[in-house]
């Protein structure tokens, strides 16, 4: 996908450049001139306590499912080399691993992991492998696994699930949304895709039966996933429910409060997460006027003028959805907090309504638009509202999300925000895809490797997007070479070809 018109990282010469430009472009985003190693007491390298456990650094490995599983749920050879690199990575905290759909009907794609037939003795085993993968991995490499902090991120993907086919959405919505509907094939009168109280129930339970399954395997904590879109996250904004799980705040959080008193009370001791959206924001569409110098139009935000106040986001401000509105989210945070919740991972929207805000990068995937800002921005914003959220919890553990884009200058970044006190851990996604070593690197003081760096060409959601398995194409050796690669590059070739012709010169 062609570029747009912001400067490259790999353009700077050095940090002091980056600094500058980080300057001109007005970006209140910390970042040290020189990275330290652990020997040198890098804030990186710094031990954290959560309820009696050391995690032995500050470095995060973010969930990334693969869409590589078998359609029964279990992990392929793909699947369990990937968790050997987060486990090689020297990160400390791993969170999630991948999305991990504790019913079949709940899943994203046909080949994500999870309990399918409600088979959970194969479940357990398939995660099991997982876990083993990633600690002998660890092991290997750093001789032990004792503040290693490994969870499980549990999930249903209500609107966006797809467990039978790639390509055909069976959504499970929690409410009816004026512009997600339309945008992904819903009718606004169709309420058989509503899910009912006594679905959220069962499917509580659901929760809780997966939480006991990690827990026997060995797993160190659960994530009860609230972000992205998927069902947690849009029971936080379901204003316009009614029943038990819908209307006030009270009702919007009963479900994760619900789960989190279950899996309390079945497995004492469990640690538990809650991978979140911080904030919200209507969809973006592409902008078929404008080419922008490449295939997929500029990002516009969807007409929502007929729609306020905007009762449909978590995170954003119903007058005025364009701006971040924290108060709820902080609400909801320190709730957890009075369930001794305390590690939260934020991060933020959604990968299908607005990716650019979630995962800033400079080339667009396939089914999105060229970026409407520079993804610098995006980066900055996300460190900056985990700032302000760090301010109002702070007893809460947070992990910051959205680092990749920094490239050369992450670990600078990720030290320079550790050191303010904005962020107690910095969560790396797509660069462990192509560079999972970056953490043992900087760690020990060397210097980034660039011909591994994730240049952010979005193949890693591409692929996926287009029915292929997920994976870094183009550095990992693995995905250069595989047949998926040839199909992936057909792919953007015809997508290219269809924009050229349906797009005005
Ligand atoms: C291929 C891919 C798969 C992902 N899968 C998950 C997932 O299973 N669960 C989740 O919470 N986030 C998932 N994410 C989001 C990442 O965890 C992360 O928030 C995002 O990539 C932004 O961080 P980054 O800039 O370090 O990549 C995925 C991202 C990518 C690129």
């Amino acid at each position: 996908m062609a570029q747009q018109p912001f400067v490259k990282i790999g353009h700077f010469k050095d940090a002091g450049a980056f600094i500058g430009h980080l300057h001109r472009l007005g970006l209140d985003l910390p970042c040290d001139q020189r990275v330290l190693g652990a020997a040198e007491h890098s804030p990186l390298a710094q031990p954290l306590e959560i309820d009696g456990f050391t995690i032995g650094n500050r470095w995060c490995v973010q969930p990334m499912e693969g869409w590589d599983g078998t359609t029964d749920g279990q992990p392929t050879e793909h699947t369990l080399r990937r968790w050997g690199h987060f486990g090689q990575s020297g990160a400390k905290l791993i969170w999630g691993g991948e999305a991990f759909a504790v019913q079949g009907d709940g899943r994203a794609n046909p080949n994500q992991l999870g309990i399918v037939d409600g088979d959970y003795q194969r479940a357990g085993r398939g995660a099991a492998a997982l876990l083993a993968a990633l600690q002998n991995a660890h092991r290997q490499r750093f001789g032990g696994t004792d503040d290693l902090l490994i969870g499980l991120q549990l999930t249903h993907s209500g609107r966006f699930c797809r467990p039978h086919e790639k390509f055909r959405l069976e959504p499970k919505i929690a409410y009816h949304h004026p512009l997600l509907d339309p945008k992904f094939g819903i009718a606004p009168d169709d309420d058989s895709v509503v899910i009912s109280d006594d679905y959220l129930r069962a499917l509580i339970d659901s929760y809780v039966r997966a939480a006991k399954l990690a827990r026997d395997v060995g797993f160190g904590f659960v994530d009860v996933k609230h972000c992205h879109g998927y069902l947690g996250h849009e029971l936080l904004s379901a204003r316009t429910r009614g029943g038990r799980y819908g209307g006030s705040l009270e009702n919007r959080t009963r479900f994760a409060r619900e789960i989190i008193a279950g899996i309390g009370a079945e497995c004492p001791g469990l640690k538990i997460g809650v991978r979140l959206s911080a904030f919200d924001h209507p969809p973006f569409k592409s902008d078929a006027r404008q080419d922008g110098g490449g295939p997929l139009g500029r990002g516009i935000c969807e007409d929502f003028a007929g729609h306020l106040p905007y009762r449909w986001g978590f995170g954003c401000d119903e007058n005025d959805p364009l701006k971040i509105d924290l108060s709820e989210p902080i609400a909801f945070i320190q709730m957890l907090g009075g369930l001794s919740v305390r590690l939260i991972n934020l991060s933020c929207c959604s990968p299908y309504y607005n990716p650019h805000f979630q995962r800033p990068a400079a080339f667009a995937p396939s089914d999105g638009y060229q970026p409407p800002e520079d993804p610098l921005i995006g980066v900055a914003r996300q460190i900056d509202v985990v700032r302000q959220i760090k301010q109002a919890c702070p007893e809460s553990i947070l992990v910051g999300s959205g680092y990749s884009y920094l490239q050369e200058y992450l670990p600078h970044v990720a030290q320079a925000v550790l050191r303010r006190g904005w962020t107690d851990c910095v969560g790396i996604g797509r660069m462990i895809l192509a560079y999972w070593d970056l953490p043992a690197d900087a760690l020990a003081g060397r210097p980034v490797q660039s011909k591994f760096l994730c240049r952010t060409f979005s193949d890693c959601t591409t692929a996926p997007r287009n029915g292929l398995i997920s994976g870094c194409y183009p550095l990992d050796e693995h995905y250069k070479d595989a047949p998926a690669h040839d199909e992936l590059k057909k792919k953007k070739s015809e997508l290219r070809q269809a924009l050229k012709i349906i797009q005005p010169k």
